[in-house]
């Protein structure tokens, strides 16, 4: 049996390699790999791994950058050793469209938000978001229903935004954002995706030119704040009794439990604003990759269409569905681990860490990919194969839990990861009880890799009724 590289990177004695050994490409004077990294992320990270194994040295400017791919690894920094990693530097620049929410909060404030969300994101509180989810998904398929009737094409990966920004806002924070989703759902795509793009700039403060691009971000950020603001106000103006227990509740009783009042506010509209931003490009295209795989594999197509048929018949899958609808979730599960919506997470290091014999330095930034984990040779079979079976239990029994990190792990695993499960089985199932989504003809989809994995350009299908 070959011997694979993170075999090879253990044959090495402990304590004994320091960063500098560590292999990896030196790239150009100064800059090394930033450049690339800047242009074509994704690419240097596979080609990373490829050439030099689980643990990479990537110089990148001014940067101490290392790629670890190994589940092993990715355990030690999500979960064994957590506590010796923080938040990089570089997220400062998502602060404007987070805020001080819980994506972009550390310590004890992070601990305190994550208890008080918490409770709004079990199962037993999901459940009743149901028909919620199925009620917006009635909205799109309405639209879809025209469409198909007039045989135009649809880009799947322009609805999906919307509908999963409605699903947030209507199922956490009581708001229904009726016709001003699509706009708004575009706004928190500029902002992820511009916000994610400072990340990586060259220029130091570049984000205050008065530049076009930074005006549509101020002017997307404008549009976005006073939407939280209007959910926020409509919901004070309600009376205590005619409040739903719902997550804003839940936030609001904790702001208002606060001493420093101006502090709670600000904390509030951010943790609104979080939740909206996180849960809505994500979602969205992990829906639409599942869609595009399923339109490419007519057999799992047509097994996901059976399990349908047999356990829903033509109603809408209600929260006690969702055990008996297995396949439509593995489905969603393969497109997660194929085509991750967060394909790079990053961390830096308090302290020193050794990995696989290799120690990395105090302040050194850990990057991983749930694209290349969920690819390595290790653990998964033919991995560029799309084949939903792979999570049944039988076959899920003895991978490594970080071998699959669609939504992170450890303690700041993504607290949605349920809710978008749940969202995903009821709107394939939905979509397949009226619908086949065909691809068109001839058109190469190809990844884009920028702050989230979506098709460029889009994703359009054509759409036939199902009974046809
Ligand atoms: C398919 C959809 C989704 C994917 C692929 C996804 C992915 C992720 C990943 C990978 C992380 C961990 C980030 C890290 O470790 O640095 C994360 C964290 C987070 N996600 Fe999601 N997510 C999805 C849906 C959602 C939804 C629906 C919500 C909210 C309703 C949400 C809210 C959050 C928040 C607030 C965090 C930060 C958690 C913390 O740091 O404690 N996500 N997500």
């Amino acid at each position: 049996m070959a011997v694979t590289g993170y075999e090879k990177s253990k044959l090495r004695p402990s304590g004994k390699s320091f960063a500098d050994t560590i292999p990896g490409p030196r790239g150009l004077p100064l800059m090394g790999v930033l450049p690339g990294l800047r242009r074509d992320s994704l690419g240097t990270l596979i080609r990373a791994a490829r050439d030099y194994g689980d643990v990479v040295a990537l110089p990148a400017g001014p940067r101490r950058v290392y790629l670890v791919n190994h589940p092993d690894h990715i355990r030690r920094i999500l979960q064994d050793n957590h506590r010796n990693y923080g938040l990089p530097a570089q997220y400062r620049m998502l602060r404007p469209v987070f805020g001080g929410g819980l994506f972009t909060s550390e310590g004890e404030r992070w601990q305190r938000q994550r208890d008080v969300l918490q409770p709004s994101f079990r199962l037993s509180a999901l459940r009743e978001l149901a028909p919620v989810v199925a009620a917006a998904t009635e909205d799109m398929l309405a639209r879809f229903e025209r469409a198909c009737t007039d045989g135009v094409p649809v880009d799947v990966a322009e609805e999906t935004p919307a509908l999963t920004l409605q699903v947030a806002a209507r199922g956490l924070f009581g708001a229904d954002l009726g016709s001003r989703a699509s706009g708004l759902a575009r706004d928190i795509r500029l902002l992820i995706e511009e916000a994610t793009r400072r990340t990586m700039a060259l220029v130091p403060f570049a984000e205050h030119l008065p530049s076009r691009r930074n005006r549509r971000f101020a002017r997307a950020l404008g549009r976005l704040d006073a939407a939280v603001a209007g959910i926020v106000a409509a919901r004070r103006k309600a009376a205590s009794p005619d409040r739903p227990a719902d997550l804003l509740t839940r936030l609001m009783a904790a702001a208002d439990a606060e001493r420093d009042a101006d502090a709670a506010i600000r904390e509030l509209h951010d943790q609104v604003k979080t939740m909206l931003v996180s849960a809505t490009v994500t979602t969205a295209n992990a829906l639409t990759w599942t869609w595009y795989f399923l339109s490419r594999h007519p057999q799992a197509e047509a097994q996901l269409r059976r399990e349908v048929t047999e356990c829903l018949a033509d109603g809408a899958p209600g929260a006690a569905d969702l055990e008996r609808v297995t396949y439509v979730r593995m489905a969603f599960q393969e497109a997660l681990r194929l085509y991750p919506p967060t394909w790079r997470l990053a961390r830096t290091a308090h302290e020193p860490d050794t990995f696989g014999g290799y120690r990395i330095p105090a302040g050194a930034i850990v990057v991983f990919s749930p694209y290349l984990v969920h690819r390595h040779a290790d653990v998964w079979e033919n991995p560029e194969a799309f084949d939903p079976e792979r999570f049944t239990a039988e076959r899920s029994r003895g991978r490594p839990r970080f071998a699959y990190i669609p939504f992170g792990g450890g303690p700041r695993a993504c607290i949605g990861a349920q809710l978008a499960t749940m969202e995903a089985q009821i709107v394939v199932a939905m979509t397949a009880q009226r619908f086949r989504m065909r691809p068109i003809a001839n058109h190469r989809v190809e990844i884009e890799p920028v702050a989230t994995l979506r098709p460029r350009g889009g994703l359009t299908m054509t759409l036939e009724p199902a009974s046809g």
